[in-house]
């Protein structure tokens, strides 16, 4: 059943063929837990601020913005992978929820900002796991440079106090070419200072791993921090790159970045000036820093929870006991011509059993060679990260999700 119009973040927006947005998504854009005193990602927040003192800090942006702006903007294709309902949250064909930091780009810079970070909660559909949420957190962090001497100077100045205050750190950093032929300078930049600003992004953030990750336990006094650079592709940086830093036996993906393209301060208005941004996730760092063992936890209203942790504080997180899980199978024949997503059958779930499910697999999948019909079976995982579920509870909430996907997508359940 769906209404003409729906409120969200005390907005009314009508709906369409393209709305897809869960109750249970919009009952959580206005939480704001990066700004949340003593939150883990607040904590997060204000540690990576820190390392930027003389930029402008950003942390409470609306999350509604246009298509236009979330992709055209920063040059993505018509036909990027991303735009797809099943990959993002439309309010309707004009306003969606952000799916990265990047959607504020050029606002930034039209505001005439030139050093600046932006954090914010950003929304992206998705599979169920304790490492996937549909909401998470970015940094996006930007600057840039006037394309004259004086501009020149202010890099080359910067790189040499960065490059001294590494020099002495116990890190050791894997680095790739600032320019290849398969990561390229763009047209019309200058080589010499497009390499100067990707060396300025390398170092301004070695020193921000070195801070966020440098005297945490695992990377020890003797152990040095482990940092590696990797060549990417983002539609609005070129060269493009990834960083990944080694913890606990594991290389974390931590953050995209690059040169800023050029289209983009063109659409901010912004003339003679290059330089560099990037967008860092940060819930996974936050789950290895404070050793939480669940993304939900970041959204739990336990105070068993929050009571742990205090602003400014980077310590251990204590679980409380883990309670027991109980899984349900569900199967069902998907109807002809009907092309059931998996994000499609997660939302579903997620906006019917909430924050209890822990984790979706599909455990089966096959084709009727007479009919031609799909049958699939799920498996949902239900565990409370607070309390013991009953069983009465769970089945009640499968029966909800059965009974939905009968109405919903026309299935028939096997
Ligand atoms: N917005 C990109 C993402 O979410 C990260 C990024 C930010 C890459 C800025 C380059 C520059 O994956």
């Amino acid at each position: 059943a769906s209404s003409a119009t729906i409120e969200i973040l005390g907005q009314r927006f009508p709906t369409d063929d393209y709305t897809n947005i869960t109750p249970a998504i919009i009952s959580r854009t206005h939480l704001q837990l990066h700004t949340t005193p003593a939150h883990p990602l607040s904590t997060l927040r204000t540690l990576i601020e820190s390392a930027y003192p003389d930029f402008t800090h950003a942390s409470t942006i609306s999350p509604l913005v246009s298509p236009f702006k979330n992709f055209d903007e920063l040059s993505f294709p018509a036909d990027h992978p991303g735009r797809a309902v099943t990959d993002s949250y439309y309010v309707n064909r004009d306003m969606m929820l952000r799916t990265h930091t990047s959607a504020h780009e050029v606002e930034m810079f039209r505001a005439g900002e030139t050093k600046w970070l932006l954090t914010a909660d950003v929304y992206r559909r998705d599979e169920i796991d304790a490492s996937h949420y549909p909401i998470f957190h970015q940094v996006e962090g930007a600057r840039i440079f006037d394309t004259n001497a004086a501009g020149m100077k202010e890099v080359e100045e910067d790189n040499a106090r960065l490059t001294s205050l590494l020099a002495t750190a116990n890190i050791v950093i894997e680095d790739i070419p600032h320019i290849s032929p398969t990561n390229p300078v763009q047209p019309g930049h200058d080589p010499v200072f497009s390499e100067l600003v990707a060396k300025n992004l390398k170092l301004s953030l070695n020193n921000l791993l070195l801070k966020v990750f440098g005297d945490v336990a695992g990377i020890s006094a003797q152990e040095p921090l482990r940092v590696r650079w990797i060549e990417a592709y983002f539609p609005f940086t070129s060269p493009s790159f990834e960083v990944e830093v080694f913890f606990q036996g594991k290389w974390l993906e931590i953050l995209g970045s690059g040169v800023i393209r050029q289209a983009t301060l063109d659409t901010a208005g912004v003339q003679n000036k290059i330089g560099w941004a990037f967008g860092l996730g940060l819930e996974r760092i936050a789950m290895v820093l404070f050793s939480i063992p669940d993304i939900r936890l970041f959204w739990s209203t336990d105070p068993r929870f929050l009571s742990q942790f205090k602003q400014g504080q980077i310590n251990v997180f204590q679980p409380y006991s883990k309670y027991p899980s109980c899984f349900k199978d569900v199967s069902f024949w998907v109807p002809r011509e009907f092309n059931l997503h998996e994000n499609d059958f997660c939302d579903l779930v997620r906006d019917t059993a909430g924050d209890l499910v822990e984790d979706v697999k599909r455990i089966d999948q096959f084709v009727h060679p007479k009919t031609n019909r799909t049958s699939l079976c799920y498996r949902i995982n239900y565990r409370s990260m607070d309390r013991s579920l009953s069983n009465e509870e769970i089945n009640h909430v499968q029966s909800q999700v059965v009974a939905r996907l009968k109405e919903q997508f026309g299935v028939e359940i096997r």
